[in-house]
Formats: structure tokens, C-alpha cells, sequence
């Protein structure tokens, strides 16, 4: 609720002049069963459309009524619970080590307070909490929170607008979660394209994968601090990044002033649509118009504007692919069995 109380107290604060990015930004107000996935080390990794079919058969239904409710009251939290899930596959495999809290006295910290994750709502956090405490009343034990992680993800795609995909299961939660891993396996800010098409190499995520997944931005916010340095100071040279579309410019300084300003003001990523998952994301890059330095380097880099090209054009094409990138984002390093995981009931703390 706070960011978008935010962004509304950033929209009122704007006059709706003749320009076109404040006009635009003031417009807005607004299956495969059984088959198996070769993950990035190679190994195939059994998941399911009917995992739960004898154990927990409503399982969808129960994290639906939910996720459609929590949805309804603040639907900032589709985009929160799309990053939650991508920072957990990322660090350690999507085996909700994201939800673990750090243990009280320990020395090492989880991943959740590692400082690339500081951003991530409570919000995303607690709504996966409540699914899994729904799911816990009917199914005991059974259900994985990394599995609940994974419907809820796509229920909040479908629900913000985006596409809707069957949800392969079978997934056990991790038993570790180590925030001196996040740094290395989380893209940063001002990471180049070719470190990022590595990290993505390395969970057996392909370039196109990366392009499509990065539409994501397509909702959600970006705090001013990932951007300063691209409106104020790009590369040390005291000047914004060039060809950044001036309007936007004019409009990011007026949200992220130079100095001082409040650190809790957001901007969202995608200036045309903010609230709707769709495929504007990329016509905004062809505009000028992405938000951070990442964004905006898809268009300017040769290996990567041919796909932000053909996914602008094409709405359907996007969700197509957005959900096979997500379904083979879903497989990386999963765990399966005790050895090396568990079924937590408390998502937060390791039984
Ligand atoms: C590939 C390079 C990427 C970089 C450098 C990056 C970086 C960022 C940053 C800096 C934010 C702003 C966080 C904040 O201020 O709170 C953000 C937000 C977000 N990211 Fe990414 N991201 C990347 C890829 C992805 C991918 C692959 C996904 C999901 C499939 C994703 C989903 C999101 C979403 C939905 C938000 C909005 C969160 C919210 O509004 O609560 N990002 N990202």
C-alpha cells in the first residue's frame, strides 16, 4: 500500500502540463504433465502439473483465494511476489530459501537480509506466509513453500493482466540460505549486458530468456536510488546517460531530485502502463523511455534489440514466451527428497 500511496502523492504533485510524460504519467492512474526439464547443472529434475493430485488436490484453489484477495486490497503486491520469486530461483534454486529469517544469534544472515534483497516487500513475504498457512489447514505438511511461492508468482502475472500457465510442481524447500550468495547471483543495477547474459548462462537461461524475463518490468517500481546515477552522474561524467528521452528525464529529476529528496519514492518501470502486465515495457525501450541503465541497454545493445524489436510488435508472442521463461526459471536447481530438502510449515524458520 505504501508505494502506491507513494506513487499517487508523486502523480498529484505533477501539474498535467503538454508534455508528453507527464501527460502519459498522468493518464495512468490507475503444461505439460510429468514432463522432466534439464536444469543448469545438467541434471533433469522431475516436476509435475499433478504433483499434489493425491495429496493435495485443491492446492491451487486454496493459494487462489488468496493471492486473488490480497490482489484486490494492494496490487503492488503482483509485482513484489514476480521479484520475490525470481531473487529466490536465482540465490540457491527456487527452493523458498528467500523465506527463510535469520536465525536469532547466528552470525551468518539469510538471504533476505542481504542488502540486494532489502528492497523486497513484506508485503510479497507475508502473502506467500498466509497461502502457506491456508494450504497448512487442509493439506498438513505436504505442500512445499517454494511450490506455493511458484503459484502464487503466476496467479499474481495472471491477475496483474499478464498470462496464465499451468504450474509444474514438486519442488522442497532448502534447508540453508546464506546471504553472502546473493551479491554474485543477483543482477545489479549497473551491470553490463554481458555480465548479465553470464549469471543467466550459469542457471541455464538463454538470452532470449533474459530478454523476455526483464519484461517483467512491464509492472512494479524502481526506488530512485538505482537510477541516480543515471540522470545525474552516468559513468563519472557529472551528465545523464545520453539519449535518455528528455521528457522522462525531466520527469525522473522531478521524482529523484539530485540531493536530499525522500528515499521511499518509487517510479515505475513502465511509464505508458504501470499497473498492467502487458507488453509495453518493450516499446518503451524503443522510446527511450526504460527506466534503469539495464533496461535500456536490451535497445542499445546489437544482441539483445532484435528481441525487444519482435516482442514490441507483438503482445501474444510475449506471453507465450514469458511463461515458457518463467516455467524453465521455475527449474532452476530444484530439490527434491530429504537428503538436501524439506516441507517446511512455517516458511520462515527450518523445521
Ligand atoms: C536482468 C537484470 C535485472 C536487474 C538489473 C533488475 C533490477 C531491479 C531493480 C533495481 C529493481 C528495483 C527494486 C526497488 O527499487 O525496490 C527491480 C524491480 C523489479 N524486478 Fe528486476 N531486475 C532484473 C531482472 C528481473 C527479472 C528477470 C524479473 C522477473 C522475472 C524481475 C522482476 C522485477 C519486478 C517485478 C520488480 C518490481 C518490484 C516491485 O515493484 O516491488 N527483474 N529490478
Amino acid at each position: 500500500m505504501f508505494r502506491i500511496k507513494t506513487m499517487f502523492s508523486i502523480f498529484s504533485s505533477i501539474s498535467c502540463s503538454n508534455t508528453t510524460i507527464v501527460i502519459l504519467l498522468c493518464i495512468i492512474d490507475t503444461i505439460v504433465r510429468g514432463s522432466s526439464v534439464k536444469n543448469s547443472t545438467g541434471h533433469h529434475r522431475q516436476l509435475s502439473t499433478d504433483y499434489y493430485a493425491k495429496t493435495c488436490p485443491q492446492v491451487e484453489q486454496l493459494v487462489g483465494s488468496v493471492t486473488s484477495q490480497l490482489f484486490k486490497d494492494s496490487p503492488a503486491i503482483a509485482p513484489a511476489t514476480i521479484r520475490l520469486f525470481f531473487h529466490d530461483c536465482f540465490v540457491q534454486g527456487c527452493d523458498a530459501s528467500i523465506l527463510l529469517s535469520t536465525k536469532p544469534g547466528s552470525k551468518e544472515l539469510a538471504e533476505r537480509d542481504a542488502i540486494l534483497n532489502k528492497d523486497l516487500s513484506n508485503e510479497a513475504f507475508e502473502g506467500i506466509n498466509k497461502a502457506k498457512a491456508l494450504v497448512e489447514t487442509k493439506c498438513q505438511g505436504v505442500v512445499s513453500c517454494a511450490d506455493i511461492l511458484t503459484i502464487s508468482t503466476r496467479d499474481y502475472v495472471h491477475l496483474a493482466g499478464g498470462p496464465y500457465y499451468e504450474v509444474k510442481k514438486g519442488r522442497w524447500d532448502g534447508k540453508t540460505s546464506k546471504a553472502s550468495l546473493v551479491s554474485s547471483n543477483i543482477p545489479h543495477n549497473n551491470a553490463t549486458i554481458d555480465d548479465i547474459l553470464k549469471l543467466f548462462a550459469s542457471k541455464g537461461l538463454s538470452k532470449e530468456d533474459f530478454v523476455v524475463l526483464s519484461g517483467a518490468h512491464t509492472i512494479g517500481y524502481s526506488h530512485c536510488k538505482y537510477i541516480k546515477n543515471r540522470i545525474y552522474n552516468y559513468k563519472g561524467t557529472q551528465q545523464p546517460q545520453p539519449n535518455i528521452d528528455p521528457k522522462l528525464l525531466r520527469a525522473l529529476k522531478m521524482y529523484c531530485p539530485h540531493h536530499g529528496g525522500n528515499e521511499d519514492v518509487v517510479v515505475p518501470f513502465d511509464v505508458t502502463t504501470p499497473y498492467t502486465f502487458d507488453h509495453a515495457y518493450y516499446a518503451n525501450l524503443e522510446k527511450n523511455m526504460g527506466i534503469l541503465v539495464t533496461d535500456q541497454l536490451l535497445y542499445s545493445d546489437t544482441r539483445t534489440k532484435p528481441i525487444v524489436q519482435s516482442l514490441s510488435k507483438d503482445k501474444h508472442k510475449f506471453f507465450h514466451a514469458f511463461a515458457q521463461a518463467m516455467e524453465k526459471m521455475g527449474t532452476i536447481h530444484v530439490k527434491r527428497g530429504n537428503k538436501h530438502g524439506e516441507k517446511r510449515i512455517d516458511c520462515t524458520s527450518p523445521l
